[in-house]
This record gives structure tokens, C-alpha cells and sequence, in this order.
């Protein structure tokens, strides 16, 4: 096999592209697309998104410490583009989409309704690296489609066609 080298750039590919929701101290709520997210720990459950200090949403999970990641399949292409190249400094996006949200049961952040599987997180630490803010979340609760789950409440990730 010939190798020769690559950029050097976030190479681990593909990678989920899912839509993380978020509210400020003050009440106001937003979502923006994320692609640098994935797990970092089976016990206790935890996921990371790397947000950088850029965005809008950044501020927010900083106040209140949470987030909810909303698994985004191929039906959400529009939503996806559309909050990552909005920004809620200009707009309220979700109300633009007429994204229909409900509180979350666990965490002060929105759940996207219309997306399938919905999981609600506590920041427990985070770090800078670069560009971007990796945000590490302990998982307490997930919402999940009903026909999307096995008997035990596993979620079947092979019936959804995620972005
Ligand atoms: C496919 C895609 C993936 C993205 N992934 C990330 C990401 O992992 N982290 C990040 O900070 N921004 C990412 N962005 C950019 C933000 O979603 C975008 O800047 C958004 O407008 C920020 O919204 P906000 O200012 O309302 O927070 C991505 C955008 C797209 C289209």
C-alpha cells in the first residue's frame, strides 16, 4: 500500500453532524450545528462537543452548564445548513425555523421535539484546545422515538439515517 502525507488537518472522518440546543442565564434559547462531537466515557455516561468561543451558543453552555445534543437525521439537511451558518447573535433561529422545542427534563437548555433521539447533558469540565472549547457533558437523560427502541431501551442507531 503507497503512502504519501496528508494535510494535517481533524482527520478523524466521518463524524455525526448533530444539532446542539442551549439556553443563556437569561432565558433565551438557541441551537447551532455541531460536527467535532462524539462519547468520551461509558461509566459514568459522558459525550463532548467542542464549540469554539466564536458562536453565540458558546456563552450560553458557559452560563448555565448544560446542553441537550439532538441526533439530526437526512429529513433535518435544511435545519442543519441553516443553523450553522445563522447565528442567534442576529436572529432567533429556532423561531425562524419554527423549530418546536420543549423544556428539558433534566438540564435548563430546550429539546429540539422534532428530532428522534434528544440527549440532555451537565457540564462536568471542559478545556480549551485551539480554535475550540471541548465541552464534556454527563448524560442525564435521553428522549428517544419509541419505534427506535429495543426492549431493554437500547437505541437502534442502525434505523436511523444519520447526517
Ligand atoms: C456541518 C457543520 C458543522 C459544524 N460544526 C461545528 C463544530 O463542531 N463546532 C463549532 O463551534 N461550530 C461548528 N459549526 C459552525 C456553527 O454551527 C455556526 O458557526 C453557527 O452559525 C453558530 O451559531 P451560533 O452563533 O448561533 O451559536 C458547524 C457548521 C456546519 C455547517
Amino acid at each position: 500500500m503507497q503512502k504519501k502525507a496528508a494535510a494535517i488537518t481533524p482527520a478523524v472522518q466521518p463524524t455525526p453532524i448533530v444539532i446542539v440546543s442551549c439556553r443563556d442565564s437569561q432565558g433565551r434559547d438557541n441551537a447551532l450545528t455541531v460536527a467535532y462531537c462524539c462519547n468520551c466515557s461509558f461509566d459514568p455516561p459522558m459525550v463532548m462537543v467542542s464549540i469554539a468561543p466564536s458562536r453565540f451558543s458558546h456563552h450560553m453552555i458557559k452560563e448555565t452548564k448544560c446542553f441537550v445534543i439532538n441526533l439530526a437525521t437526512k429529513e433535518h439537511e435544511g435545519v442543519m445548513q441553516y443553523l450553522g451558518t445563522k447565528s442567534g447573535r442576529d436572529e432567533d433561529k429556532l423561531a425562524k425555523l419554527g423549530l418546536k422545542t420543549e423544556d428539558g427534563r433534566t438540564v435548563n437548555a430546550p429539546v429540539l421535539s422534532g428530532f428522534p433521539v434528544n440527549i440532555e447533558c451537565k457540564v462536568v469540565d471542559s478545556i480549551v484546545t485551539g480554535s475550540h472549547e471541548v465541552f464534556v457533558g454527563e448524560i442525564k437523560y435521553i428522549h428517544a422515538r419509541e419505534d427506535l427502541l429495543d426492549d431493554e431501551g437500547n437505541i437502534l442507531f442502525d434505523k436511523l439515517e444519520l447526517l
